[in-house]
């Protein structure tokens, strides 16, 4: 399919950044750079815009697209057929290896199975060959149902383009959860504890046996759909619901038995109270330490740059679903973890991650405190201003004294 490019294509709305990095890709495919990259997001973020986008301002470039189709997710090549369609012209100047597997591949001539790399290598050269004549924008859009030879053929393609002007475009789902219940769980969890037995089992900070954790997973399971993401979302919710957040009712050091005593904590404790619910329930879990953006800065439109200070210190929970793999839940905002939580790393518990450790050096009486910044890796050019954040190193004061200095997530 060929796009004949508007003069003008109008701008999305709020896609400042991610039209200009897009922009960019385009600009370096006119100098012979090829690129990569990949639009992932959930179901009516805007995928499909962006990719329009990007084919209208193409100009100059040689547009090729296909789209993923659930009704062809069965059919072995369909979908890269769709994309070399325009293209198969070049199919006579490939070597004959390549020409033959391809050939087979997409039923214009007969014989044996053909080799996936043949099939490989082929499309680099049926790319390379369109290349020649002027730049090519490839746009795959609904990744999610490209049948599995077409998706292993692109991913290889990926990996492996260089020199060559092609802009590979390529819209990809948001996680999608496997609909495995609790029983099917329970089937597998020796098989979990074995594999996963750190994540399974108790720590300083997450006791296992406690009877209110057990009251805690006795609700969730009645207000679950029987499934095992119904569970962990009801027991996150649960948590967020029945306890308050309330800053200074625990300390650094408070394992969850004070926080039920309490009914309130702050996110470690939240966090810690989930993982015990979950691996009580046989679930593998772990301690996700991080940064939250304040919702104001999570505003594409706004000016990003903000301090906040020790309130950003976050932190939340990663589940492990079968089928699915790690699955992130915030029982202290009580909403889906997103682009505002910045994840710096994950353990057993606050104790393998905490955001601070060492030794500070410094007067008797001085408290330590944490300032963050963030902003987004592009600037609304679509530049990477990664450089500017690094920090200046600070000058230490004269010894007098040293402390272990130790933040609480909150
Ligand atoms: N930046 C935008 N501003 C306004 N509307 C948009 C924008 N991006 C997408 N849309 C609209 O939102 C709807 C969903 O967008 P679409 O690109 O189909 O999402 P996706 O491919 O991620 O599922 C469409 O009607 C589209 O026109
Ligand atoms: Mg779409």
């Amino acid at each position: 399919m060929t796009y004949s490019p508007l003069e003008t294509p109008r701008p999305l709305a709020g896609r400042g950044p991610e039209s200009a990095r897009l922009g960019r890709l385009l600009a370096d495919a006119r100098t012979g750079q090829s690129a990569v990259l990949v639009l992932r997001g959930e179901p009516g973020i805007g995928k499909t815009a962006l990719l329009g986008y990007v084919a209208e301002r193409a100009a100059g470039f040689k547009v090729v697209r296909a789209t993923g189709a659930e009704s062809e997710l069965e059919l072995p090549f369909a979908s890269l057929h769709q994309l070399c369609g325009p293209m198969l012209g070049g199919l006579g100047r490939l070597p004959p290896p390549q020409r033959d597997a391809l050939g087979t591949a997409f039923g214009l001539s007969s014989g044996a199975q053909p080799d996936r790399f043949l099939i490989g290598l082929a499309v680099l050269s049926l790319l390379a060959d369109a290349a020649e004549e002027r730049p090519l924008l490839c746009l795959v859009d609904d990744a999610q149902w490209l049948d599995r030879s077409s998706a292993q053929v692109l991913a290889f393609v990926a990996r492996r383009l260089q020199a060559e002007s092609v802009v590979l475009a390529h819209d990809s789902p948001a996680t999608t959860v496997a609909p495995i219940t609790l029983t099917e769980l329970d089937a597998r969890r020796d098989d979990l504890k074995e594999e996963y037995y750190e994540f399974v089992a108790p720590t300083e900070y997450v006791p296992h046996h406690l009877p209110e954790i057990s009251e805690l997973v006795h609700a969730a399971e009645k207000a679950g759909d029987g499934g095992v993401t119904g569970f962990v979302e009801a027991a996150s919710t649960l948590i967020h619901e029945k306890f308050s957040y309330v800053k200074g009712a625990t300390h650094v050091h408070s394992s969850i038995e004070d926080a039920l005593k309490a009914g309130a904590g702050v996110c470690q404790d939240f966090a810690h109270l989930l993982l015990s619910v979950v691996r009580t329930r046989g679930f593998p879990g772990r301690y996700v330490s991080g940064y939250i953006v304040p919702k104001s800065t999570g505003d594409p439109e706004a000016n990003l740059e903000e301090v906040i200070g020790g309130q950003a210190s976050h932190a939340w929970v990663e589940v492990w679903l079968p089928g699915t793999g790690w699955y992130p839940l915030d029982p202290t905002l009580g909403a889906p973890v997103g682009l505002r939580h910045i994840r710096v790393g994950y353990g057993r518990d606050y104790g393998d991650v905490a955001p601070v450790r060492g030794v500070y050096k410094g007067h008797a009486g001085q408290r330590l405190s944490v300032d963050v910044r963030v902003r987004p890796a592009l600037d609304s050019d679509g530049r990477e201003q990664l450089q500017k954040t690094a920090s200046v190193p600070t000058e230490l004061p004269v010894e007098e004294r040293s402390q272990q200095p130790e933040q609480q997530q909150q």
